[in-house]
């Protein structure tokens, strides 16, 4: 039996609508492995704005800092959309993550097998995929300075920065041949070398690491090239390390893969603190409030907190079943099914996967 302090960040949109059902989850999981979770609500986002005048009040860092892990739901919104960069709910997520040092995102694209039909792509194309995306977070375009919008001779002109640094990089990439040893033992790093400066020192550090590793075989990848192999053949990738802006968009691509964006975790690691999980989705505004969203990432999202940050495998391995029981069976979110399955809400949903986890005897 052990104790352990959850910060709790539902955001905006469909962020509550799903954080709850990973909350209902873990609260499960406490009952039946004997743990005892708090829960520590937090603002973040467009909420935090209306609420706070912030989208990451000092408060909620204190508060994620004090945790041993951090669940978050999703930001943003068209409500928001008018706002200062500052006051922008996105930079409040940016905000937490550079706060806690989460500079390692880890974005697993598992296809589970039930859902081989739920990917607008071809059976034979999806058929045994599973990728695991190392995303950098915490540098590139996302945070270098300047950032500016401003008057030229010829009107407005913009600026936003990219800039690593080398460590910056190494890092991110020691983590992409970390995890690799530990599965298939095949790194590829995407970057866009043919172009950029960034890449070229990103492709000169890979292919130092690499020296470290000589049982992971490493190959290079442009990032557009790796955007069409994603979808013409997901079974040559075992672990893709890339930069952060490259990630982002890579992920929600190969989110399709699974049957949908809806069904991605993710786990947001830095050195030491505490880790933050969160769906890769967001807020998801055409749908928010119609009980309609899949809480299936969040879910996941919660099971890979229980194993990165509080060390829990066999509870972590539990839910994983529990959701993989509950598609097996025919249980479908609106994203994920068609009309003649068995499509539910994002509650009823949240509700089947945890009557696998009370029972986990298939029925
Ligand atoms: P989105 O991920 O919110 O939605 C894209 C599409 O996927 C929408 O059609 C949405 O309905 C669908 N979708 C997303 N999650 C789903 C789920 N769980 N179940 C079913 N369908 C789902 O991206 P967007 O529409 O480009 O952005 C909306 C807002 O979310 C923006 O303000 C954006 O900045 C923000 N955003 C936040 C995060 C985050 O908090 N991590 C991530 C991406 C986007
Ligand atoms: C994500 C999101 C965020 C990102 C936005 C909302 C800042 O798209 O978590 O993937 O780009 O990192
Ligand atoms: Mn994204």
């Amino acid at each position: 039996m052990s104790q352990f302090t959850i910060s709790v960040l539902p955001g905006d949109g469909i962020g509550p609508e799903v954080v709850r059902e990973a909350l209902l989850i873990l609260e499960q999981v406490a009952k039946n492995f004997q743990h005892t979770f708090t829960f520590n609500y937090g603002k973040v986002g467009g909420v935090a704005v209306d609420e706070t005048g912030t989208p990451l009040p000092q408060e909620t860092v204190e508060l994620c800092k004090n945790s041993h892990a951090v669940l978050l739901g999703a930001v943003g919104g068209p409500k928001w959309d008018q706002e200062t960069p500052e006051r922008r709910p996105e930079a409040g997520l940016l905000g937490i993550r550079k706060a806690l040092k989460l500079y390692a995102n880890l974005r697993p694209v598992t296809l589970f097998e039930s859902l081989i039909h739920a990917s607008p792509l071809k059976r034979e194309v999806v058929l045994d995929t599973d990728i695991l995306i190392v995303r950098e977070l915490t540098g590139g375009i996302y945070f270098g300075s300047p950032r500016e919008r401003r008057q030229g001779r010829d009107g407005l002109e913009v600026i936003d920065t990219l800039h690593y640094t080398e460590k910056e990089m190494e890092r991110i990439i020691r983590k992409g041949f970390d995890v690799a040893q530990g599965r298939k033992k095949k790194l590829t790093s995407v970057d866009k070398a043919n172009v950029l400066e960034s890449s070229r020192l990103w492709r000169e550090t890979a292919n130092r690491v690499a020296k470290e590793y000589p049982d992971v075989q490493l190959d290079h990848m442009l990032v557009d090239n790796a955007a069409m192999q994603l979808v013409r053949n997901p079974r040559q990738f075992d672990v893709i390390v890339t930069e952060n802006m490259f990630g982002d968009i890579l992920s929600d691509e190969a989110s399709m893969l699974t049957g949908s964006l809806g069904m991605l975790p993710s786990a947001s690691l830095g050195v030491g603190g505490p880790g933050l999980y969160e769906p890769i989705h967001g807020s998801a505004p055409d749908i928010a409030g119609k009980n309609v969203a899949n809480p299936l990432a969040t879910i996941l999202s919660a099971a890979m907190l229980l194993r990165h940050s509080l060390g829990l495998e066999e509870e972590a391995a539990s839910v994983e079943r529990a959701v993989d029981l509950a598609l097996e069976e025919g249980y479908r979110t609106q994203d994920i099914g068609s009309e003649w399955e068995r499509l539910l809400g994002t509650a009823q949903m949240g509700e089947v996967v945890r009557s696998y986890l009370r029972s986990p005897i298939k029925s």
